[in-house]
């Protein structure tokens, strides 16, 4: 049988910024039977160039590890490599996880007599190159973090001393990373000038400058952080000038944003904005919908949590987990770890998938040449069964179909062209279909 996964129909356009509006044009396309909607507005004209912004790397959703949701501005090099360790050890490196990045407030206030960045001396003593190599030395990936502009975020909120941002210094920048060995920029806007051409100019400098060591480098772009009334970085298509681009502002561990949390979201408000652009992603660019926030705090409970990792795999999203690795549960390490999960995240069509219906959530995604995963997810207050039509997902509704759940390996059978699943509140069942 050949599957005709739903969520085709739409690869490549931006279709809305609601979800429900994305759902309809879902319907839309399949009534009209068109193979791709074409692009609506200016927000699909992919800015810097067909190819990828950085040759040969992330030819699938990178997997790593970010300092900032467990430390912030306290992080140091025990702490990073205590992290590498723990990602060797717990199994994440052998699950694919590969890059250990080391956010903002590493950087010593000023730069050196050469005009070069230098580490903090006293919270990175041994400096960043030592600190590379060490995760190097454990078949790790290393990466660092820097603002676009004068400063970095905290720089530019005033929680951190100095006005060290790459700006007007990205090719000494870029150099200096290189030699370090740095294999993953992390680069904040952390501004409220948000002309657009000027941040096509600054992003792009940075990305030249990095093509120009001839080093492969991750570049990872956040044009929205500090840019009060939009998200540049979902209003453009950034897919030639960065390997990955934030989409949200900071996504917090919570379920919902809830009233009064000015600028961050929560988990579904995140899943609502990226929803409508998840076209742009493919192999070396990837639509970024921001940190893992599993095993982060104590607001998610692990259903939430699976709602997550499944949802960023329905995306074919980098999976940079936040969470203190060195004391982790073993439950915390099930749901990064979970191989059914991450095999969805890292197909290597790497192809978003896309929302199907909106009441029940269900989404479905392309898998390779004919596999097809559906997502069905519960955000009410009740436990729910859940089902899913075979026309739905585009099948003929007498087909035999099975299903499999990625997390509990449970198996469904199509039953009168519908496939149902009973889902726990905030949870979501991944089916592989067959
Ligand atoms: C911004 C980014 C965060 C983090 C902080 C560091 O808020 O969105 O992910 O990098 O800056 O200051």
């Amino acid at each position: 049988m050949t599957l005709v996964p739903a969520d085709r129909r739409i690869g490549g356009s931006r279709v809305s910024r609601t979800a429900v509006v994305s759902t309809a044009l879902v319907l839309l396309c399949a009534l009209l039977g068109v193979v791709a909607c074409a692009p609506d507005d200016v927000g699909d004209a992919r800015i810097g160039g067909d190819g990828p912004a950085i040759a040969g790397l992330a030819d699938t959703p990178p997997l790593g590890w970010n300092s900032w949701n467990t430390f912030g501005c306290d992080v140091t090099e025990q702490a990073v490599r205590a992290q590498a360790d723990a990602m060797v050890s717990s199994g994440l490196r052998d699950a694919g996880y590969r890059y250990v990045v080391v956010d903002d407030c590493w950087m010593a206030p000023t730069r050196d007599a050469a005009g070069r960045l230098q580490a903090d001396p006293t919270r990175f003593a041994s400096g960043i190159k030592a600190l590379a190599d060490y995760v190097h030395a454990r078949g790790l990936k290393f990466g660092i973090y820097n603002g676009a502009q004068d400063k970095t975020c905290a720089q530019y909120l005033g929680d951190y001393p100095g006005a060290t941002g790459s700006g007007g210094h990205e090719d000494i920048d870029a150099q200096t990373f290189a030699d370090w060995g740095v294999d993953f920029l992390k680069y904040d806007w952390c501004s409220s000038e948000s002309s657009h051409q000027r941040q096509v100019t600054a992003f792009t400098k940075m990305r030249d400058a990095l093509r120009a060591t001839g080093r492969p480098i991750v570049y990872s772009i956040n044009p929205n952080s500090g840019v009060a009334n939009s998200v540049p970085g979902a209003d453009y298509n950034w897919g030639g000038v960065a390997t990955m681009t934030r989409a949200t502002n900071d996504l917090i561990a919570q379920w919902t944003s809830g009233t009064g949390s000015s600028g961050s979201q929560g988990i579904t408000d995140t899943i609502d904005a990226v929803a409508p652009i998840g076209g742009r992603t493919g192999a070396g660019a990837f639509v970024d919908p921001d940190m893992l926030v599993v095993g982060v705090g104590n607001q998610l409970t692990p259903s939430m949590e699976r709602t997550q990792m499944s949802m960023w795999a329905m995306m074919a999203a980098p999976l940079m987990a936040g969470n203190d690795l060195t004391t982790m549960s073993t439950q915390t390490r099930g749901i990064l770890a979970n191989t059914a999960v991450l095999g969805i995240d890292q197909d290597p069509a790497v192809r978003a998938g896309a929302m199907v219906d909106g009441n029940p959530e269900i989404w479905s995604r392309a898998l390779g040449e004919k596999g097809l995963v559906v997502s069905l997810t519960n955000r009410g207050n009740h436990p729910k069964s859940m089902a899913v039509s075979l026309s739905t997902l585009g099948l003929n509704g007498d087909a035999t179909v099975s299903a499999v759940d990625a997390w509990t390996g449970k198996r469904y059978q199509a039953s009168g062209g519908e496939i149902s699943v009973s889902v726990g509140v905030g949870d979501t069942a991944l089916l592989s279909i067959h």
